[in-house]
């Protein structure tokens, strides 16, 4: 594995396999293609690419990141798969499509990306398949939908929620809330990315969406009640820039490979906050350190 250990990467993410034979762990960037010379030393047959800049909010605020990470990263795996004639995965997301009021997105549907976050992902996707089509790169593309789960940074909706309704701090609500995500939990999502590595296609595209979907407020909702917190702390703030209204994508193709979601949202939500309040010890110098800077950034408010 290599890893850049941006702020929302840590050691304590993977130390439950950082024992397990044939895992080895880089640091370093995928931009830099020394570091992904070094990681790509010996027995490894397959690239799957999931680093990547995700939090839209901080696209908006500052995108040169995203467009380094995505642009540039994609390119230096893509040319070291290329030299090295591997087999190649890119972890993309429901982002490129835009937003969608009625009906699902497919694979066919057009890319109308909306924030420099999804812009410059929807461009990592184009030039993965130009590898494809130009030099016949054995590349497949897997775009996932909203991921949740333990282990996610706190600048993620749910996450954010839970620290949050469990601190008694407020919930900031962007917009009126209507927002519709289709949430699909980590482990099904990893489950579709290995599907994909193993039986996809070279040059197709797979979504591959969680089983619900379902508007941002009750989901803030939903948490205030597994929390014990109070209704009181919902508080509607100043919309995101270019907010996309809903995502919602159709995973039939991965599907007919033999792919399906096995955590419905219920579940999995009640599981995740069950782990953040038996987690302190994750998420407690997250808290206390940058995020606390950031979030009064974003917020304009200061963590309890
Ligand atoms: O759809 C897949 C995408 O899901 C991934 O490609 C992105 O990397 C990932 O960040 C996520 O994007 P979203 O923008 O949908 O996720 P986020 O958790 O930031 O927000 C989920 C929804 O909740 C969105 O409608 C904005 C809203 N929201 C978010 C935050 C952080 C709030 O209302 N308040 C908040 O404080």
């Amino acid at each position: 594995m290599l890893d850049k250990l941006t702020y929302a990467g840590r050691k304590e993410n993977f130390q439950d396999v950082k024992d397990d034979p044939g895992f080895e762990f880089v640091h370093g960037a995928i931009e830099d293609s020394n570091a992904v010379a070094e990681a790509l030393e010996d027995g490894i047959d397959a690239i799957v690419n999931f680093a990547a800049e995700t939090h839209v909010d901080r696209s908006i605020a500052e995108p040169d990141a995203f467009v380094r990470t995505h642009a540039l990263g994609t390119y230096v795996l893509l040319e070291a798969a290329r030299e090295r004639e591997m087999r190649y995965v890119q972890v993309s997301t429901d982002e490129v499509y835009g937003s969608i009021d009625e009906g699902t997105f497919t694979e066919e549907s057009p890319l109308r990306p909306s924030s420099p976050y999804s812009a410059t992902k929807t461009g990592a996707d184009l030039l993965v398949q130009s590898y494809f089509h130009t030099y016949e790169l054995p590349a497949s593309i897997v775009r996932g939908s909203n991921n949740y789960g333990p282990y996610q940074y706190p600048e993620k909706l749910i996450p954010l929620m839970v620290l949050n309704a469990l601190h008694g701090d407020k919930l900031p609500v962007y917009g009126d809330g209507m927002q519709v995500r289709n949430w699909i939990h980590a482990t099904d999502f990893a489950r579709a990315i290995g599907h994909v590595l193993a039986h996809g296609k070279a040059g197709e595209v797979y979504n591959a969406g969680g089983p619900d979907e379902q508007a941002n407020i009750e989901v803030v909702r939903r948490i205030i009640e597994l929390t014990d917190a109070s209704e009181d702390q919902i508080e509607y703030v100043k919309d995101r820039p270019g907010h996309d209204r809903r995502y919602s994508l159709s995973s039939e193709k991965v599907r007919a490979l033999g792919w399906a979601p096995r955590v419905r949202f219920e579940d999995g939500l009640a599981e995740t906050v069950a782990w953040y309040r038996e987690n302190v010890w994750w998420w407690k110098p997250i808290r206390s350190g940058d995020y606390r800077a950031y979030y009064e950034r974003q917020y304009g408010k200061t963590l309890s």
